[in-house]
């Protein structure tokens, strides 16, 4: 993709916007119900936002949402596209160039995931601490724009501390139980293997997803700073025997959204 391309799309944004986000949130499936307490909304679908890729699939609809949120001018993506639609990496990862150049400094991303770490039981938060990816694709693979600087990125801080220990204290203050563990990025559609899930266990990963990490990566770049959340949505394949489905994957995501929703609300109050 080409950074024109990118700018067409952050011009088309900015000709229906009246304000000036500082945080960016990409909701997962299932999450989309945080964005009703966003108020003095402006929505814009993904389907009218030259080159910006929109979602086919169920529970992910796709549509950007401007407005305030404790007082806090923020943009919301809701609904995302992944990378077994078929989209190229880089296209991924444009909610993080588009939230950048529209002047926000901090992106949390979340995500439905599978529990990994035998600890977590199905409904429960995690914070991403760090990830691990297996697929050799990369969103600046191939970029042909230096707007960002090198390409070279370091990744030892890809979720920034300082909001990670806003998340905890907010969370406790909850009294409502953040995990905090290495998010696995598979490329699914398909769900993993019990030998993958063994494999990626003995990495060191704690939950396992089909999301999140393109855009860490170009937020990264792009000099955002990320807090990444996972809801346990189901145990991963064969950690407790049960087959899994999409349908009950966004079905489990229903349940988390009331604690999801205070806790992001709580720590967008405090950034
Ligand atoms: N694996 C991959 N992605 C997921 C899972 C899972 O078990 N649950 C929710 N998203």
């Amino acid at each position: 993709m080409k950074y024109s391309d990118i700018e067409m799309a952050v011009d088309y944004i900015r000709g229906k916007i009246r304000i000036s986000p500082k945080i960016a949130i990409i909701l997962g499936s299932g999450l989309g119900s945080f964005a009703d307490h966003i108020e003095e909304q402006t929505i814009v679908p993904y389907n009218e936002i030259p080159n910006f890729p929109s979602s086919s699939v169920e529970g992910h609809v796709g549509k950007i949402i401007f407005g305030k949120l404790q007082g806090k001018y923020i943009i919301a993506f809701s609904g995302r596209v992944h990378y077994y639609e078929g989209y190229s990496m880089d296209k991924l990862a444009m909610p993080s160039v588009v939230a950048k150049l529209l002047g926000c400094e901090k992106i949390i991303i979340t995500n439905a995931a599978g529990g990994i770490n035998e600890e977590f039981s199905p409904g429960e938060l995690m914070l991403i601490k760090d990830h691990i990816k297996l697929c050799p694709d990369n969103p600046m693979r191939g970029s042909n724009y230096r707007e960002f600087g090198s390409i070279f990125k370091d990744m030892s801080n890809v979720y920034t501390k300082s909001l990670r220990e806003i998340a905890k204290d907010e969370a406790y203050g909850l009294d409502l139980t953040l995990h905090e563990g290495v998010y696995a990025y598979m490329t699914g559609p398909c769900y993993e293997t019990p030998a993958e899930i063994r494999m990626l266990k003995l990495l060191g990963a704690d939950a396992v997803g089909m999301s999140t990490v393109p855009e860490a990566i170009m937020a990264v770049n792009c000099g955002l700073d990320v807090l990444g959340i996972s809801y346990i949505t189901n145990m991963a394949t064969g950690i407790s025997g049960v087959s899994l489905s999409h349908s009950e994957v966004l079905e489990a995501g229903k349940y988390i959204n009331k604690a999801f929703t205070t806790l992001v609300t709580n720590i967008i109050d405090r950034l």
